[in-house]
């Protein structure tokens, strides 16, 4: 028997309903395979939380969810509170904490999945991207002087450490070698003279430990086209914090939308949880009213079941999700459907039940 423990932060607007579908499907996979027990614990914390509270999560809160085997998160940030401080306070803060330097999201086109690009097949998206995130852009460092006078001066520095690069690029290259595929690194050394110049030469020198990784390097404006243009180009892709952010929302567009989209942040030495959670937000305008589609949140469970080292379980949540959206008839109004959150989240168990 394997137990483990997955601290639940379910969060804002339609966190805690798309959240909801992922449990109920971990917990069906602990039926099927009884040698996997999840302990799950909730948290509440949020910006309902910060309104009664005044801070995101407890003081402690980083120390108890130190103790959990996995993290599953909903999405954070609602009117009220401002999205710097939901998302510093809560998100980066345990992205930061527990050095959950890799975020990896897949970009790929579901069977049945509604192909947005026009023609793109299938088999043409099929990337995962390699996201940095612990540093890069998003690294908080700067200062806001002089607010509201004529000499008011942002400052917002970008930190690129060799070793966050090197690891980032180790972790990508490692991931093309095992699943024999080609890595492009994406960047802008043109305009960033620094920061870029030194990710590109770090991407290079790395190039030359795995000679039998194909690479590719391209500008970060040419690839967001190139994404649209050619998305077969890409396989695997390492790239920094920022363009990761921006880049895989595109890769959502394409790859059947926001609502299909999931993004693991791992810790890859495990020495402390990895996060799962769907790259969507807490979608305010469609909250409470189960319309949120869960898919992307029940994926990231997939990815948590993988990491927790049941690829086989994982594959097979995937395949539910593939046939729920090729039957059709369950899917929320994003994918032209009219079921509810947690319709769609009966039928990828159905489905799931069935693969067994
Ligand atoms: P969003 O992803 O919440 O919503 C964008 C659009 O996509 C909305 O029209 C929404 O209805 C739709 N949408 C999102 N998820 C969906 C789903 N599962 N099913 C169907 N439709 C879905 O992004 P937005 O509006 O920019 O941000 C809303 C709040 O979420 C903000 O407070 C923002 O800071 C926060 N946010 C949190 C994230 C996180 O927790 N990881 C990520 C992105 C935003
Ligand atoms: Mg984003």
């Amino acid at each position: 028997m394997n137990k483990f423990d997955i601290a639940v932060i379910p969060g804002d607007g339609i966190g805690p309903e798309v959240i909801a579908e992922g449990v109920k499907l971990l917990r069906v996979l602990s039926e099927i395979d009884k040698t996997i027990e999840f302990n799950f614990s909730y948290f509440p914390w949020g910006c309902e939380y910060y309104l009664k509270h005044g801070k995101m999560m407890a003081d402690d809160g980083i120390e108890q969810l130190s103790k959990f085997d996995a993290i599953y998160l909903g999405a954070v940030g609602y009117p009220g509170v401002p999205d710097h401080i939901s998302l510093w306070d809560l998100l980066l803060i345990i992205r930061q904490s527990f050095d959950q330097y890799v975020n990896l999201r897949p970009i790929r086109l579901l069977n049945g999945a509604p192909k947005r690009l026009i023609g793109a097949e299938q088999k043409d998206i099929q990337m995962t991207c390699v996201r940095e995130n612990s540093e890069g852009e998003y690294s908080g460092i700067g200062n806001h002087l002089y607010k509201g006078k004529p000499e008011e001066v942002v400052i917002q520095n970008s930190i690129f450490s060799r070793r966050g690069t090197e690891r980032i690029m180790r972790y990508a290259f490692e991931l093309a070698r095992k699943e024999k595929k080609s890595l492009t690194s994406i960047s802008k050394a043109n305009a960033l003279n620094h920061s870029m110049v030194f990710w590109d030469a770090v991407f290079d020198e790395l190039s030359e430990e795995y000679p039998d990784v194909a690479t590719h390097s391209y500008l970060v404006d040419a690839a967001a086209m190139l994404m649209l243009t050619n998305p077969k180009r890409f396989e695997i892709v390492v790239t920094t914090n920022l363009f990761g952010d921006i880049l895989t929302d595109v890769g959502a567009a394409i790859a059947g939308g926001i609502g299909l989209a999931t993004g693991a942040n791992i810790n890859p030495e495990g020495k402390f949880p990895s996060m799962f959670e769907p790259v969507h937000g807490s979608a305010p305008d469609i909250a409470h009213q189960q319309k949120a589609n869960p898919l992307a949140t029940i994926w990231s469970a997939a990815q948590m079941v993988e990491h927790l080292g049941y690829p086989e379980h994982s594959e097979n949540i995937i395949q539910a999700i593939e046939l729920t959206l090729q039957e059709g008839k369950f899917l929320t109004k994003d994918l032209n459907g009219a079921s509810s959150t947690n319709e769609v989240g009966d039928a990828v168990i159905r489905h799931f039940k069935s693969l067994y």
